[in-house]
């Protein structure tokens, strides 16, 4: 047993002696230019980064905030936007992917006068004194929040798969869960919306 933990110890320090070797002699041959054009694993590994770390701040805040009245995947059919009068536009078309950025960002921080769309801003300095504080709407997470709407219209199974797990649940779920007991509702007939 403790054969076997030395010789894999062994071999660890081993590999990694080896992979500093390579690049030190990697870096001293091709410096650290800027300039040099990356090979193709290294940039498909770092699209592959980039892509991972952006929309997913903004898609957690979408789900959480927008995918009430939006839906996950921006097309605005659920049973809260449908209900409302504008509806939620598809944010995937053109109406929407043509406006600016600033548009874009001016429209969730300020809301829409006159229509469900809330404004979004207001917490920014609450959210100053406690960054940790994810609860809180600041300047940055519009700014996120207008990646993944550009994000939108190439979102993807998986993407929305991951979505459904961030989005709020309901009441009558989070009684489930510990440290979410809510006060049960009367007893009566099952409450429903919508056609049946
Ligand atoms: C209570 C429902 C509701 C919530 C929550 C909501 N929206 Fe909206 N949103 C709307 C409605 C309704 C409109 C259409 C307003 C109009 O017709 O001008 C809209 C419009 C927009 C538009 C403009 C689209 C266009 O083409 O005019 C953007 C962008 C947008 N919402 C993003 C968001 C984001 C991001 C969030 C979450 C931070 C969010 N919305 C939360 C209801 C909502």
């Amino acid at each position: 047993m403790l054969m076997r933990l030395l010789r894999a110890l062994v071999l660890l320090v081993l590999a990694l002696v080896v992979a500093g070797a390579v690049t030190i002699w990697y870096i001293q041959r091709n410096g650290f230019s800027a300039r040099a054009k990356p090979g193709p694993i290294e940039t498909a590994v770092a699209l592959r980064l980039r892509s991972f770390t952006i929309p997913s701040a903004g898609m957690e805040h979408f789900a959480d905030h927008c995918a009430v009245c939006h839906a996950n995947d921006g097309s605005g059919s659920t049973e809260i936007g449908g209900g409302l009068y504008p509806k939620p536009p598809d944010l995937k078309q053109e109406r929407t992917q043509s406006l600016t950025d600033g548009e874009l960002f001016h429209i969730i921080q300020n809301g829409v006068r006159f229509t469900g769309m809330p404004a979004f801003a207001g917490d920014d300095e609450e959210k100053d004194e406690k960054p940790a504080d994810k609860e809180g709407h600041g300047e940055q997470d519009s700014w996120r929040l207008v990646l993944f709407v550009r994000h939108l219209p190439k979102i993807t199974p998986a993407e929305l798969t991951a979505m459904k797990k961030l989005n709020p649940k309901a009441p009558d779920e989070m009684a489930e869960q510990p440290g979410h007991a809510e006060p049960k509702r009367p007893a009566g007939p099952a409450h429903k919306h919508g056609r049946s």
